[in-house]
């Protein structure tokens, strides 16, 4: 069998960094917006820099705007994934995109996604669950109000609370607020750290935010106390190498440090970030990653099991999803 091939799970998937650049284009045509800065001449997202990747990234979720955009947006993500031997995946929703933070707001744009991926579980047998996403550079009180609509609707399908946006704004511990509140109601935790900034930033997300899980950590190699703590605490990464070479972290495959950071015992686990942008596909990672590293179908089957338990859902779906990585 191919790596390829296998059923996977993915932990670190932006809901709107997942859009289709077509379905992008298309709402902006029924919405009569001109996002033509928004691609380049193939079609593609357009971006120079990690800075200029969040300004087009928002300029392209300007165009979600009702609960049914956001329904459309599910099914087509899910087709995605699916088609790449997905079986389980955790996105991240942001009440800042999906209502301004408003919470009764959110919980209609909460409805019509819950609804389109039943609907897909039961059309493609993917199983998704949310994470809600305070936006790192939209400042603390924004990032209180999306933690107070995570708590309003924690439960077995928001599992947890995990910021992303510019990681270089701030301080991880200045959210210490929202993640606390998320904490309390009973919702897991993971922040982006050690993508662009180094593992001073990972470090903080443990001490300051208390979290279980850390989106991307790949600076931590940097610091070889901080890799023997991740492995020591067994804090899971959620690497997403395709988007860290599209970013400009690593020059190449071959120097990127998931396999360093794997073979010292760290947590490490496979994931696309926002795949459209980063031209990657759950396929495309473990192909590169098995070209580059060697690593085989024994190694992807491994990976897997860190994720699934490193996965922030209950353990009834836990074991759904064993029984569809055990039927491969
Ligand atoms: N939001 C979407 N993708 C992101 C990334 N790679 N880092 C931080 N915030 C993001
Ligand atoms: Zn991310």
């Amino acid at each position: 069998m191919s790596v390829a091939d296998l059923p996977k799970i993915e932990l670190h998937l932006h809901h709107e960094g997942a859009a289709p650049p077509d379905l992008i284009r298309q709402l902006a045509h029924e919405k009569r917006v001109d996002l033509s800065r928004v691609f380049d001449q193939g079609g593609g997202y357009a971006f120079k820099d990690f800075a200029h990747f969040l300004q087009v990234y928002e300029a392209a979720t300007s165009v979600l705007q009702t609960p049914e955009d956001y329904a459309r947006l599910t099914r087509a993500l899910l087709e995605q994934s699916a088609a790449n031997g997905v079986v389980y995946c955790e996105s991240f929703l942001s009440p800042d995109f999906c209502g301004g933070g408003d919470v009764a707001a959110w919980k209609e744009y909460l409805a019509a996604i819950r609804e389109a991926a039943e609907r897909a579980e039961a059309d493609l047998g993917i199983i998704l669950r949310g994470i809600v996403t305070p936006v790192r550079h939209f400042g603390p009180d924004r990032a209180k109000r999306s933690a107070l609509c995570a708590a309003e609707t924690a439960g077995d399908w928001i599992v947890g609370l995990g910021m992303g946006g510019d990681e270089t704004m701030g301080r991880q511990g200045d959210f210490a607020y929202a993640f606390d509140m998320a904490r309390e109601a009973g919702l897991r935790r993971t922040t982006h750290a050690g993508e662009f900034a180094g593992p001073a930033s990972v470090r903080a997300a443990i001490r300051d935010l208390g979290v279980e899980r850390i989106g991307h950590g790949v600076r931590a190699i940097e610091d070889p106390d901080l890799v023997r703590e991740l492995a020591d605490r067994r804090i899971t990464l959620e690497v997403c190498p395709g988007s860290n070479l599209a970013l400009g972290l690593y020059p190449e495959m071959a120097r990127h440090p998931i396999a360093r950071l794997r073979d010292a015992g760290v947590p490490v686990t496979v994931s696309t970030d926002d795949p459209p942008f980063f031209h990657t596909t759950m396929r495309r990672e473990y192909d590169m990653l098995a070209e580059t590293f060697g690593w085989q179908v024994a190694d992807f089957r491994a990976l897997n099991q860190t994720a699934i338990d490193a996965a922030f859902c209950c353990a009834e779906t836990r074991a759904r999803v064993l029984k569809k990585l055990e039927m491969s």
